[in-house]
C-alpha cells in the first residue's frame, strides 16, 4: 500500500513524494493554463506556484478518509488560521492519520519574539511587523487592499511550546518538542527549510 504524506499549507515547498496542499489565489489561478501563459510573457502576477499543488482549504473537512494518511508535515500555517479553525485543522489531522502515524507542525515562537522585543533587541514596530497580523495602510489604494485580501495571509493567531503542546495533547496526539531536523520523518531534510525553524516552535506528535 502506498505511503501517503501530507504537506499542508506548502506554499512554494513542493518536495516530490509529498501531497502538496495549499489554497492561496495563486495556487488556484497557476492551474488554469491560458491564465499561467498569459501571465508568464506579461509578468502580471509574481506567480512561482507549482501547477501540482493539490487545491483545498484547510479551514474545511480534509477529503481523506479516517486513518488513511502515514505523516503530517505543516509548516508556518496553523498560525494562519484563526484559534478555533486551527483546533478543527488539528481535529482533521488527528482523524485522517493512522494509528502511530506521525504529524510535525512548525510554528513561529510567539515567547521568542517577546523575550526579544523585552530584553530590547527588537523596536517596538518590528515587533508588530513580525507578528504579521493584518495592517491596512492609509497610504494603499483601496483596490490594492481588496487585492491584498488573495494574496496574503496575515496571522491571526499565535503560539508557543506550551500552548500547541497542550492543544495537540488535548485533541488526542502523543507529542514531544523537537529541534529542527530531530525527526521520525524519514526525509526531514527534503520537507524542512532551514530558515523556518528559527524563532520557531516544533511539535512533532504520534496518533
Ligand atoms: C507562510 S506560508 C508557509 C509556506 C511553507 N509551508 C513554508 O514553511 O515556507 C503559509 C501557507 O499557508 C497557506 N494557507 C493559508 N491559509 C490556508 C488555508 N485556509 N487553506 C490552505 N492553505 C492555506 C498559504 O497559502 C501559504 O502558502
Amino acid at each position: 500500500m502506498q505511503y501517503l504524506k501530507l504537506n499542508l499549507g506548502c506554499g512554494n515547498q513542493t518536495p516530490e513524494n509529498w501531497i502538496n496542499v495549499d489554497y492561496s489565489l495563486g495556487s488556484q489561478v497557476a492551474k488554469i493554463p491560458l491564465f499561467s501563459l498569459v501571465n508568464s510573457q506579461l509578468k502580471i502576477f509574481n506567480l512561482t506556484w507549482e501547477e501540482n499543488i493539490f487545491i483545498h482549504d484547510l479551514r474545511k473537512t480534509f477529503p481523506w478518509s479516517d486513518n488513511e494518511i502515514d505523516c503530517i508535515y505543516s509548516s508556518h500555517t496553523l498560525e494562519h488560521l484563526s484559534k478555533d479553525q486551527g483546533h478543527y485543522f488539528l481535529q482533521e489531522c488527528h482523524r485522517v492519520l493512522k494509528q502511530d502515524g506521525i504529524i510535525r507542525i512548525v510554528v513561529p515562537d510567539l515567547k521568542e519574539f517577546v523575550e526579544c522585543y523585552t530584553r530590547g533587541e527588537m523596536l517596538a514596530e518590528d515587533f508588530v511587523k513580525k507578528l504579521e497580523v493584518w495592517q491596512e495602510s492609509n497610504q494603499q489604494s483601496s483596490l490594492k487592499i481588496t487585492f491584498q485580501r488573495f494574496f496574503s495571509f496575515p496571522h491571526q493567531c499565535m503560539y508557543d511550546q506550551d500552548s500547541l503542546m497542550r492543544i495537540m495533547s488535548n485533541i488526542g496526539f502523543k507529542c514531544q518538542i523537537k529541534k529542527p531536523f530531530e525527526s521520525e520523518i524519514d526525509d526531514i531534510k527534503i520537507i524542512e527549510p532551514p530558515d523556518r525553524t528559527e524563532a520557531a516552535v516544533i511539535v512533532e506528535g504520534k496518533k
